[in-house]
């Protein structure tokens, strides 16, 4: 089994992943976040998309029970801001520039992108959870390249603006 998570772990390095950064905060008001790359869309109608989360991470019972949270693109520039957010005992927002949404989430004002979501739900399937979010707003700007991660490494796709 060890063999197999580890040729797991192989072969999903070579699956170049954009990374985000998903926020969130408990009904006490706490912020909480993690970086992620296990993010995908999920629906057109409605728009949703889902993240998946270790059920070890210190923030897992906060996004299980919250009613809100948001996804930001990274700036391919700030792998920094992506190793704070996967770092674990620390103050994750000190230094970040943040914005609270309408719903109190906290929105990391350098990212390229933002969903903010409306919680719809997470099923749980091994070690993870996975967290349905029913997107609410979006904002994206155009003209910066997003941070990837691929062959355990941060970098970037620098693309033509096609659309
Ligand atoms: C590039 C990268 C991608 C990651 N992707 C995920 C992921 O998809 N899901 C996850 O649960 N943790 C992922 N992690 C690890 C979490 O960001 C990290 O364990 C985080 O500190 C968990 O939150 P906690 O500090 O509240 O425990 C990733 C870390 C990195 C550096």
């Amino acid at each position: 089994m060890d063999d197999l998570i580890q040729s797991f772990k192989a072969t999903m390095a070579r699956y170049p992943a954009g990374v985000v950064v998903v926020t969130t905060t408990d009904e006490e008001g706490r912020a909480y976040g993690f970086t992620a790359t296990s993010f995908s869309s999920l629906s057109l109608k409605p728009p949703s998309i889902i993240v998946c989360l270790a059920n070890t991470a210190y923030c897992y019972n906060a996004f299980v029970n919250s009613r809100h949270f948001a996804v930001h693109f990274i700036d391919a520039e700030d792998s920094a801001l992506a190793m704070g957010f996967a770092s674990k005992g620390i103050d994750k927002f000190s230094g970040v520039k943040v914005d609270l949404s309408a719903e109190g989430v906290p929105l990391l004002k350098d990212s390229v992108a933002v969903l903010e979501c409306g919680a719809g739900g997470h099923f749980v399937s091994g070690d993870h959870a996975i967290l349905i979010g029913n997107v609410l707003r979006t904002k994206v700007s155009d003209d910066r390249d997003v941070l990837v991660h691929y062959r355990r490494q941060f970098g970037k796709v620098s693309m033509p603006a096609a659309i």
